[in-house]
């Protein structure tokens, strides 16, 4: 038996490779399906089975290009209605060289979501591994909020009912396969430890220490975001989408090539660090660094060309991970980078940042600003600097009302990131005077500054 874990860094998609004896399947792919493909040949294996957890929502799945170069069957769940594949019953099985695959019904999450335990026959009739989708985390659990707030209650019982009488029975020494990994907005707590067993979440999952009734009670005051994005995604993997296709296109421009699309409309990229960022950077562009490229999907429309700056030529293969989710119009990048823009005399704006230390002067000596905290309302409760005032970035465009326009603003997030996209955020809202805090908590923190909880 072979297992092998793929993650995508954009969304924290955790997706399988398993195989035994010639045989093998695939749960939850990418859409770049040839990863799998490649495995496959490897292995000399025959993809026999493509299984999904559940509809997923927050990037393009690649079941259907996965089917149509292997004529693997797809199989999934009862809710939503799909346009392709076939629907699983509970307790079906399916043999993949010496495994069995059982589904079982896991709804809570979604209605529809299925987990699939795995018996590998080569040494016994017991459960090796389980594939949670979104049901089971390591350290979480899935959320239960798509259905709206008057399916939350509904939705939650039944996350709570699948996992302690559908997946915890199949016993503490089975190890968990969930499809994300820390970052995923599918969890808010997900750890960094991608391995983990029943056993080990029964004993510490903090979600599978509440009763039912406290269980479902934390799921009912749980808050998430939901990205604009989602919707799109839910729409593909209904239909079942082969390629989007943006990457051939993917074309290296010239600073003037550049700087006539951007006058004609497209969106500027610019996945360089904050702090690069601050110093200089194209009128209007913005600021996503590599590490939260995901953030696109709140901020540029799918409808708009993208044009891309990098530090170095090798970050565009992370950049082109914008097509999971949905972006099919990546249309080139700065030849180059910023340092050729730069050489042709066009014009640059510039963002201010400071340190910790300041920060904590400005505080001590009563200057008159305002502090934003732009990250989530779960971290911002978990620790934060008393004259707060938590919006997170993916709600700051909407709320930038609530931001005093007559005081200097200090944006502060984790590490400077997030508050290099909220400041930015700002300044295209007419704010004048705004202040990115490079290093955020992290560095307050390791400073030994006061946090209140
Ligand atoms: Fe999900």
């Amino acid at each position: 038996m072979i297992l092998q874990k793929f993650k995508s860094n954009i969304v924290s998609h955790l997706s399988y490779f398993l195989g035994s004896d010639g045989e093998a399947a695939v749960v939850d792919p990418e859409l770049d399906c040839q990863i799998y493909l490649d495995s496959a040949e490897q292995g000399q294996m025959k993809i026999k089975y493509v299984f999904e957890t559940h509809r997923n929502e927050d990037f393009i799945v690649g079941s259907k290009a996965l089917s149509d170069s292997t004529g693997a069957a797809i199989c999934h769940g009862s809710w939503p209605e799909y346009k392709y594949g076939e629907l699983v019953n509970d307790g079906q099985e399916f043999e993949v060289g010496d495994l069995l695959v059982k589904a079982l019904y896991t709804p809570g999450h979604t209605p529809g979501c299925i987990s699939y335990a795995v018996t590998d026959l080569e040494s016994g009739n017991e459960n090796v591994l389980v594939f949670t989708g979104d049901a089971l985390f390591v350290n979480e659990v899935g959320r239960t909020d798509f259905g709206g707030l008057e399916k939350k209650r509904e939705w939650s019982e039944n996350l709570y009912d699948s996992i302690f009488n559908r997946l915890l029975p199949l016993g503490d020494h089975v190890i968990i396969c969930p499809a994300h990994g820390a970052g995923s907005i599918c969890g808010s707590d997900i750890a960094q430890r991608e391995f983990s067993t029943l056993g080990a979440e029964r004993l510490m999952n903090p979600r599978l220490q509440l009763s039912r009734e406290e269980f479902i009670e934390y799921k009912l005051k749980e808050r998430h975001n939901y990205p604009p994005y989602f919707r799109l995604m839910e729409e593909y993997n209904i239909v079942g989408t082969t390629s989007i296709g943006p990457c051939e296109s993917y074309e290296s421009l010239v600073p003037q090539e550049f700087k006539n699309m951007v006058n004609e409309g497209a969106a500027v990229l610019d996945t360089r660090s904050a702090s690069a960022f601050s110093s200089a950077h194209i009128a209007g562009s913005y600021s996503i660094p590599l590490s939260h490229l995901s953030f696109t999907g709140w901020f540029i429309s799918h409808e708009t060309p993208v044009l891309t700056i990098v530090e170095d030529v090798l970050h565009l293969k992370e950049v082109s991970e914008l097509e999971r989710i949905g972006y099919d119009d990546l249309h080139g990048y700065l030849a180059g980078g910023m340092a050729s823009w730069y050489s042709q005399g066009y014009p640059t704006e510039s963002s201010r940042i400071i340190d910790a230390d300041e920060l904590k002067s400005w505080l001590d000596s009563e200057k008159d600003f305002y502090l934003l905290d732009v990250r989530s309302k779960d971290e911002f409760q978990r620790g934060h600097i008393q004259s707060a005032t938590n919006i997170p970035v993916t709600d700051l465009q909407d709320r930038v009302s609530e931001v005093p326009k007559d005081q200097p603003i200090a944006a502060i997030c984790s590490s400077g990131n997030r508050s290099g996209i909220g400041a930015k955020i700002l300044l295209r809202n007419g704010y004048k005077d705004v202040y990115n805090v490079a290093g955020g908590m992290t560095a307050w923190r390791k400073l030994g500054y006061p946090v209140l909880k």
